[in-house]
């Protein structure tokens, strides 16, 4: 069976960190607990792709070495200078670490600072003499949390400087912190923003331009909806690193599974954008989490797209008649009629109501508290259905990108039903 997306090599993994493209390869690192599939003290685990198709797992990159980090290397990124490849992320050093498992903390009580780490090559990361705290545990909570303060990104500007925004927390209220430096190495507070009834913690937060406008991913904690990533328009003034966010907030993905996502720029120049997949259990019982595919995020008529990233699409571009949903990878397209609907493995897509709609409640081997049921908001031009059906994973695109649901799922089968006005296509890979 060809893989297209990323799984744990073992144990557990969440988010997608450190994501470059840096000489001529992608590199992507990730959340890593490699010794049961269950999150823990955190590594940051490794993988490599020439064309984000096929995925190659390299050694550990990141693991607990220092008195700042010795509880987990959180979430980060990762920048190009001068041929060298540059890891930014938070250290975690637990106060209180649970007796019955000291691979975790009790109450959230733990210190966090920003470390960084420079390699040469981008595969050797000298974890015993590389690693430099940049940003010390903040101590002053009129900036932020001395706790809950994290998941640097990094990037430059258009005045040649480096800015990171750290997601943070001040009065209940989530923050994010912005950061700059000329040389990666010293780093000065340069200012902050939040927003009233959106969570009282905002993790991972990634800023960028899609086009002509500023595009941010955050994943508030807290909120009505629980833990979900968004995206908003946001503007950053280079002069005093403000920045302006969008009033309206809308989910990443429909799904309610994707978490944390980031972005980087891929070999053509795109904004490449890919997320951790929430799992409700191990398939096999002992590796758990994956990657959904990377999408490209473009900004068109005040709306932000998230669309298949064409070498995926690339990849899975042999037509076939028939598809087998219990072995087989594939990509289906379609339009889809006011009530109609297809299955596939037991996966339902359909349109109701003027919306689309995915159901895997036959698919997630029972398991009650994610959603069986997930739907677009209202469409107004278009019910075009583009979904990529992998043993664990269904994506499902409506109009190139406008929205998307993904699911985590479990035991598809063979089955497939689709009697639909406008025909249906299914591609495989070579
Ligand atoms: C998001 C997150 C990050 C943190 C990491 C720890 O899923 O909680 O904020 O850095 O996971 O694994």
């Amino acid at each position: 069976m060809s893989e297209i997306h990323l799984r744990s090599p073992r144990g557990w993994i969440n988010d997608p960190n450190g994501f470059i493209y840096y000489q001529g390869k992608y590199h992507l690192f990730y959340q890593h607990f490699p010794y049961a599939p269950r999150w823990g003290r955190m590594h940051w685990g490794h993988a490599v792709s020439e064309d984000l198709t096929d995925w190659k797992h390299l050694e550990m990159a990141l693991f607990p070495s220092k008195p700042a980090d010795c509880d987990g290397c959180f979430s980060g990124s990762a920048v190009e200078k001068d041929g060298r490849l540059w890891l930014f992320y938070t250290g975690v050093r637990y106060e209180s670490p649970d007796p019955e498992n000291t691979n975790c903390c009790l109450n959230g009580e733990f210190v966090s600072s920003q470390l960084s780490l420079c390699s040469e090559d981008g595969e050797t990361f000298d974890n015993f003499g590389g690693k430099r705290t940049v940003i010390p545990p903040i101590e002053d909570p009129a900036i932020g949390d001395l706790r809950n303060t994290r998941d640097p990104k990094v990037w430059k500007e258009s005045d040649g400087r480096y800015y990171m925004v750290l997601g943070s927390t001040a009065g209940e209220k989530g923050r994010l912190l912005f950061y700059r430096s000329d040389d990666l190495e010293r780093w000065e507070y340069a200012n902050s923003v939040s927003a009233e009834n959106y969570g009282w913690m905002w993790e991972c937060p990634d800023y960028f331009r899609a086009g002509d406008a500023g595009v941010l991913l955050f994943s508030p904690m807290g909120t009505e909806y629980g833990n979900q990533a968004v995206c908003t328009f946001a503007e950053f003034s280079v002069g005093d690193a403000s920045m302006r966010m969008g009033k309206r907030f809308r989910f990443l993905d429909y799904g309610m599974d994707l978490y944390a996502p980031q972005s980087t720029v891929d070999a053509e120049g795109r904004r490449v954008v890919i997320a951790w997949l929430r799992m409700p259990e191990a398939p096999d019982g002992r590796r758990i989490g994956m990657f959904c595919i990377p999408r490209v995020c473009e900004a068109e008529n005040g709306h932000i797209y998230f669309r298949p990233h064409p070498n995926i699409r690339g990849k899975l571009s042999r037509e076939i008649a028939a598809p087998n949903p219990a072995e087989q990878v594939f990509r289906l397209c379609t339009s889809l009629e006011e009530n109609e609907e297809l299955c596939v493995g037991g996966y339902v897509i359909g349109r109701k109501n003027g919306r689309i709609f995915a159901d895997r409640s036959a698919v997630v081997n029972g398991h009650t508290e994610v959603l069986g049921r997930s739907e677009t908001p209202p469409l107004h031009d278009g019910f075009a259905v583009e979904a990529y059906v992998d043993r664990n994973i269904v994506e499902v695109f409506v109009n190139d990108g406008e929205y998307v649901i993904t699911h985590a799922v479990y035991g598809l089968t063979e089955e497939v039903r689709a009697e639909l006005r406008a025909g249906i296509h299914y591609f495989a890979a070579q």
